[in-house]
């Protein structure tokens, strides 16, 4: 069975909707959470992983000096557990290069606007400000770059012109929460490869 980390910040929507998938959906049977980790104490989805029985850790990156030894306690932590898929679900630091290094091609995360458009933070309201007519979220394989890895599933959502940044938002959560569970069930498969830009998905 798949061991995966998954590194959050916050709410934890997302890592409940991969919680929900092992526990009732398709990822049942095929991966499991070993550890959740937070860089942020109190947060919501530390709450939620306590009440489904996974071992959630804080690794407050203000106690370290640099983000260098900080990362080094993380990467400890996710062999400790030995993490197999890292999954970032809301995770508010960049990774440095070292850490991608170390997991290269076993990390993923998921970004709420249509990649390459709209890389970073607030990219709600910025898809609004720009006037795009669609918006969506992107799972991709993480690189050195700003949201810039191998893309391995997108879903489309129409803007709609009364939408603000919150109807946007929650619209494109919806789909962000049925994307990530089938990255992580086509990687635990065995069915993703890499070439180049490009994720092919054996099999279809
Ligand atoms: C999501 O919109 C995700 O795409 C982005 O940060 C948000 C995290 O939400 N990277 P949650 O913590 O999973 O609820």
């Amino acid at each position: 069975m798949l061991k995966i980390g998954v590194l959050v910040s916050g709410r934890g929507s997302n890592l409940q909707a991969i919680i929900d998938s092992m526990e009732k959906g398709s990822l049942r049977g095929k991966a499991e959470i070993s550890v959740v980790i937070s860089n942020v104490p109190g947060v919501q989805a530390l709450e939620r992983a306590k009440k489904h029985k996974i071992k959630a850790v804080v690794v407050n990156s203000k106690d370290f000096d640099d983000s260098s030894s900080y990362e080094k306690q993380v990467i400890k932590t996710l062999e400790e557990n030995s993490v197999g898929l890292v999954c970032l679900a809301g995770y508010m630091k960049l990774l440095s290069p070292e850490l991608v290094k170390h997991f290269k091609g076993h990390i993923l995360n998921i970004h709420p606007a249509l990649l390459p458009a709209f890389p970073g933070l607030h990219v709600q309201k910025k898809a609004l400000e720009y006037g795009v007519k669609f918006s969506g979220c992107t799972v991709h394989f993480v690189d050195e770059g700003c949201d810039t890895g191998p893309i391995i599933i997108q879903a489309a959502v129409p803007v709609l012109d009364d939408d603000t940044e919150e109807t946007l938002s929650a619209r494109i959560l919806e789909q962000e929460h049925r994307i990530y569970p089938e990255a992580i069930r086509l990687f635990a498969e065995g069915k993703l490869k890499i070439e180049g830009r490009r994720v092919k998905v054996l099999g279809t």
